[in-house]
């Protein structure tokens, strides 16, 4: 049974990252052998993969983390709008990780074709029912999350671990991990910033009635944690 979500409130972005990457660090300790980490994309990840960068952690914790995504757009890796390509350049590219460790989805294929590879990847790694680790997740001021929008939030449930999603402003067809995948884990975390998502943060930590229409209410890891990292203009409504 899920533990009661925890919020950890922050003074700034600054502060909300060196916290975060202490929880990380103390997760991956705590876990022998692999630790599997599912990144979001979006921008409030880029601060921690700035943080991290400089802050080099001990090569031999690079050796056994393993990155995967919960959700890609459906472009190249070397496009700006690639959550695989943020993270490249802004943490890859400064720490000693194996490229094998890294297991990105391939937004360069049809879309269909690179959720069903993602898929067949998933199980071949993680096995036939994915554990994460850790989620890492970030929340739209919509209140999606991973990929799964709104106006989809059916996909959320599909007997699936990746599907196709359409963003609902732009058309852009990306491709997401499912409630299957994400409520597996043993550890989720929101990173949450901004004055802007305070609205949809208050209805879901406070469970209010409108909490039903959003995707990220729907995260409930089943046997795991789930921690909200927030900053002050993102909790300011708590
Ligand atoms: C994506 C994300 C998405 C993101 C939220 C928040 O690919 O866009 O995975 O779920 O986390 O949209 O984005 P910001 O961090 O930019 O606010």
């Amino acid at each position: 049974m899920q533990t009661e979500p925890i919020a950890l409130i922050f003074e700034n972005k600054d502060h909300l990252v060196r916290g975060f990457t202490e929880y990380f660090i103390k997760l991956g300790n705590g876990k022998s052998g692999v630790f599997n980490v599912a990144l979001s994309g979006g921008s409030t990840p880029v601060a921690w993969f700035n943080y991290l960068a400089q802050h080099h952690l001990k090569d031999d914790f690079w050796e056994r983390i393993h990155f995967y995504w919960g959700d890609e757009r459906c472009v190249p890796p070397h496009d700006s709008d690639s959550n695989f390509g943020i993270a490249k350049k802004h943490l890859f590219d400064h720490i000693p990780i194996p490229d094998e460790n890294i297991h990105r989805m391939y937004g360069e294929l049809l879309p269909g074709e690179a959720a069903d590879r993602y898929e067949i990847s998933l199980r071949q790694h993680l096995g036939q029912l994915p554990v994460f680790d850790l989620v890492i997740l970030g929340m739209g001021d919509d209140g999606h999350t991973a990929s799964i929008f709104p106006h989809e939030i059916n996909l959320w449930n599909l007997d699936k671990l990746c599907v196709v999603a359409t963003h609902p402003q732009t058309g852009q067809k990306r491709v997401s991990l499912t409630g299957m995948a994400i409520n597996a884990a043993t550890a989720v975390a929101f990173l949450i910033t901004g004055r802007n998502k305070a609205e949809r943060v208050r209805e879901i930590i406070n469970q209010e009635t409108t909490a039903v229409f959003y995707p990220a209410n729907l995260v409930n890891p089943q046997k795991g944690t789930l921690h909200w990292f927030l900053d002050k203009d993102a909790a300011n409504q708590l």
